[in-house]
């Protein structure tokens, strides 16, 4: 049966003024750039089938063009399919995509991701990215989608995400006020204090057993899926960029 996440958490000004993230999180993008630069875009040259690149959360786009680019760098002609379940942000990213790639060439699909994802044949894709999504993703649905990335990939096939991964116990919640902290220095002197109520809301949510992605839970269980070399690197705070592969 198909399970969809309902209430995903991208609506009204957050997802309207999501841009103004970059404000309160310097390294957001870093982050972002650190996850696309782990993808060998070469691997699998030699092979006769088409590679098949798929992205998950397309958000304002900004992800998506370092995707789009760095695939293009390395002279490889795939598909790139990116699926987001909010309409104005996939019409967010089109602009975008039209403004700084005329020529893209990037598959916009406004789904929700997990029944995106179960339509798909197993063995589809070399790559599946993604970046900042799935930690809003409630954890029985996360866990859902963990599965069918797996089930989607190619063997060999790389998953990356760059994302809040949390440490446990007093680490966690200091890394919490750190980060709420850079929300009120970014949005209180911008005058922002509406939107900046919501992005304190969504971060505590973030934290909450509903939502949090533990870091050392998710490699045990990406493991258990049958994941490889599952490794969750560059951690600062409550971020990493995790990579893992279809063994
Ligand atoms: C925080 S944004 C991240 C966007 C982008 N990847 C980035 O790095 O900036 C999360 C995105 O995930 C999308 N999203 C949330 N739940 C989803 C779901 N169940 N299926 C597909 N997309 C979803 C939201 O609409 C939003 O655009």
């Amino acid at each position: 049966m198909k399970r969809k996440n309902e209430g995903h958490r991208y609506t009204d000004d957050i997802a309207r003024e999501y841009e103004l993230i970059t404000l309160a999180y310097p390294d957001f993008e870093a982050f972002q750039r650190r996850m696309v630069e782990g993808v060998d875009f070469a691997a699998g040259a030699e092979r006769e089938e088409p590679f098949h690149l798929l992205e998950i959360g397309t958000g304002d786009g900004f992800a998506t063009v370092k995707l789009l680019r760095a695939m293009k760098a390395a002279g490889n002609r795939g598909t790139f399919t990116s699926v987001d379940i909010n309409h104005e942000m996939i019409e967010k990213a089109r602009a975008l995509l039209k403004t700084v790639e005329p020529e893209h060439s990037v598959h916009l699909r406004e789904s929700d991701a997990l029944a995106y994802l179960q339509d798909e044949p197993e063995g589809t894709f070399d790559v599946v990215a993604t970046s900042f999504t799935l930690h809003n993703f409630e954890r029985t649905y996360r866990e859902e989608v963990e599965k069918q990335i797996h089930r989607v990939l190619r063997t060999g096939g790389l998953y990356t995400n760059a994302d809040k991964y949390a440490p446990e116990g007093q680490e966690q919640f200091d890394a919490l006020a750190r980060h709420v902290d850079q929300f009120f220095e970014a949005f209180v002197p911008r005058g922002k204090t509406e939107l900046l109520r919501k992005w304190v809301i969504h971060n505590i949510s973030d934290q909450s057993p509903r939502h949090v992605m533990f870091a050392d839970e998710t490699v045990a269980r990406l493991q258990a899926l049958g994941f490889r070399k599952v490794a969750l690197t560059e951690r600062a705070g409550l971020q990493a960029v995790l990579r893992a592969y279809k063994g």
